[in-house]
Order: C-alpha cells, then sequence, then structure tokens
C-alpha cells in the first residue's frame, strides 16, 4: 500500500501561487551574486540559511528583497526559472502559473523585457522538455503607489503575448486592494486576468475589495476570509479559487502550528482551495510538502487531496481541453492508486 507521501508524488497537479523571486535557494543566489559582483549582507549559505526565521510578512520580505537584487542579466531569470521547473518536474507538477515582481527588478535598472525574457526562455524550455504547461502574472508591489503600478503595465504592454496577468502582493496591512482601483481596471480591459493577494494578514474586508473593487478571478491565501460569515459564503457561491500555501502562513506566523492550518476547515465550507508554496526556497518546501504537511497535520483523506489537485487544475487559466486532459490522467492516477489498496487488502 502506497503512503501518504507516495500518493501526493504520483498526483498530477498545478502550481498556482509561486513568486519566481522566492524559489532563489542560497546555493543559487550566491553562485548568481558571485558571477555579478553583487555583495550579500551574509558570509556564508549555511549564515544566509540560519537568517530565515521570520515573525511575520514584513521580516520575511525583507530578506526576500535583498535577495533578489542579485538577478541582474537574462541568464540570472532563466536559471532561476529553470530550477525551479526541475525540482517541480520531479514532484509530477504539470502545469504552473508563476508570478514576478517586475518593479524589484525595474527599480534596480534590470529592464522589463530581460526579466520577462529570462523567465519566458526558461517557460518554453519547460514545455518542450518537460512536459510542464505555464501562465505568467506579473504582481504590483502594493507597498509602492499606484502611479509606478500604472508605469509598470505600460511597461508590459510590449511584452504582452507572454504576460497572461496581473497581480498584488507584498505589504499588505495598511495596503489595501482598493489603491489599485483604476490599474487593475486598465488590466482587466486589456485582457489581463486579475489575481489579489488578500487575507494573508490582511482583515476580510480587503477579500471583499479585492472581489468587488478589483474583481479578480482568485484569491491568493485568503486565510482571514473564515472571520467573515457573510464572506465565506460569497466565496463558495462565487467559486472563487483559494490559492493557499500552508508551509508559507507557518512560517510566516499567520498561523501558529500546521496543526491550526485552516485548511481542513475551508474544505469543509465549500471552499475552491488550492495547496501551494508561495516561496519554497524561503518556507522549507515545495508544493508536495506543503500537501504531505497538511495531509499529516490535518488528516486529510486520500480523496480530499485528490480533490485539492483536480482544484487546481480546474482554477487554473488553462482552457476547457487543457483542464479535462489533466483532470483525466489525475482520475487515472487516483484509480490506480485505489486499486492497489483493494489489492493489498484482498491478500
Ligand atoms: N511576495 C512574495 N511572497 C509574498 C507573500 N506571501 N505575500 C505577499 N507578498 C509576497
Ligand atoms: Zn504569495
Amino acid at each position: 500500500m502506497t503512503n501518504i507521501a507516495d500518493f501526493v508524488a504520483a498526483l498530477p497537479k498545478a502550481e498556482l501561487h509561486l513568486h519566481i523571486e522566492g524559489t532563489l535557494e542560497p546555493e543559487l543566489m550566491f553562485t548568481i551574486a558571485e558571477r555579478n559582483g553583487v555583495p550579500l549582507p551574509y558570509a556564508s549559505v549555511e549564515e544566509l540559511r540560519a537568517a530565515y526565521e521570520f515573525s511575520n510578512l514584513q521580516d520575511f520580505l525583507d530578506i526576500y528583497y535583498a535577495g533578489a537584487n542579485a538577478l541582474i542579466e537574462g541568464r540570472d531569470f532563466y536559471d532561476l526559472t529553470w530550477a525551479y521547473l526541475e525540482r517541480v518536474h520531479a514532484q509530477n507538477v504539470r502545469h504552473v502559473e508563476i508570478f514576478f515582481d517586475p518593479q524589484t527588478h525595474t527599480e534596480r535598472g534590470v529592464p522589463f523585457a530581460v526579466v520577462v525574457d529570462g523567465i519566458g526562455r526558461a517557460l518554453d524550455d519547460a514545455e518542450a522538455g518537460l512536459g510542464i504547461s505555464s501562465r505568467l502574472i506579473m504582481c504590483f508591489l502594493r507597498h509602492l503607489d499606484e502611479a509606478e503600478a500604472l508605469e509598470t503595465l505600460d511597461a508590459a504592454m510590449a511584452c504582452r503575448d507572454r504576460i497572461a496577468g496581473v497581480g498584488l502582493d507584498s505589504s499588505e496591512r495598511g495596503n489595501p486592494p482598493g489603491k489599485f482601483r483604476e490599474v487593475f481596471r486598465r488590466a482587466r480591459a486589456a485582457g489581463f486576468t486579475a489575481v489579489a493577494h488578500a487575507g494573508e494578514e490582511g482583515p476580510p474586508d480587503y477579500v471583499w475589495e479585492a472581489l468587488n473593487v478589483l474583481e479578480v478571478a482568485r484569491i491568493d491565501h485568503g486565510n482571514r476570509a473564515l472571520e467573515d460569515p457573510d464572506l465565506v459564503a460569497e466565496l463558495a457561491r462565487r467559486r472563487v479559487p483559494l490559492t493557499v500555501c500552508p508551509l508559507s502562513n507557518l512560517k510566516l506566523c499567520v498561523v501558529d502550528d500546521i496543526t491550526a492550518h485552516p485548511l481542513k476547515r475551508m474544505l469543509d465550507l465549500g471552499l475552491f482551495v488550492t495547496v501551494n508554496s508561495d516561496d519554497p526556497a524561503y518556507f522549507g518546501g515545495y508544493v508536495n510538502e506543503n500537501y504531505i504537511a497538511v495531509a499529516e497535520a490535518l488528516g486529510l483523506s486520500r480523496a480530499e487531496l485528490a480533490q485539492l489537485a483536480r482544484n487546481s487544475f480546474e482554477a487554473s487559466l488553462l482552457d476547457t481541453d487543457a483542464k479535462s486532459a489533466l483532470i483525466a490522467e489525475l482520475d487515472a492516477t487516483v484509480a490506480a492508486a485505489q486499486e492497489k489498496i483493494c489489492n493489498f487488502s484482498a491478500n
């Protein structure tokens, strides 16, 4: 009989909440920083890893933005993205929707096109060589003002074909979604899908605003929505996907303990939840480790784990045919695992 880790590993799945800058492992950070002559404020990989103790989102963001300073050339973005794709290929990830933060790079003088081209070439190679499909979503940094987000949207129009969506990330408290009403309106009018981080640290009102002012298709995180029963009912009624990130929530103290994670409650409330890794190089696990952590801590059944994988395809930006093909593969995998269990029981 397969154990839970093997069952999770066998499931085809999509990852929908992943910041590419958050996949920069310390070893690669040192390699890239060295070749670019960028000094790092840590003497070694070990010292850097030891700094990954966070009390909240801002603690993490300070280190995450410092690490991203190493990225300058197109090949840095290529190497970063390729390393992530190889890792998740080994985890049976079949489709990825990747966030990047253009302003983190353009404000240091790295051209928008260099970032998109480096990431994009790795995505093309993954489609051809690893069978992983993808979409790219550019996030506006919410600690900056809307005028800067509007400039970023203008810059993105030169790479329009490469970018499927816009998102909103960085420091949530004090930066409500409504601050970005106009830039999201223009982005939606230009055909970008809109998503936004909301309810990670911010109150349920920020989730309402993301839905009703930014008109997002998905909410990234959404944990604090559970504090408002009317919001839970609305999310369930509209079937809005929530891209939940359990190990991120643990490392950023959104939950005190993984056994207190709300994922099981979200499922029981009928919410359309998916499991994702957010910034895996910083939070101690890629997507499979996130599934396994909640499976063990919350006692999720195999049916619930399969439902999460199914949700990941259904909530994606793939077209209907691509979703159906991947879900058929998922169903076949689950049926084969079930048969193994039955044969084991019968013998
Ligand atoms: N940027 C990278 N990871 C983030 C997170 N978890 N929340 C907000 N902004 C982020
Ligand atoms: Zn995130």
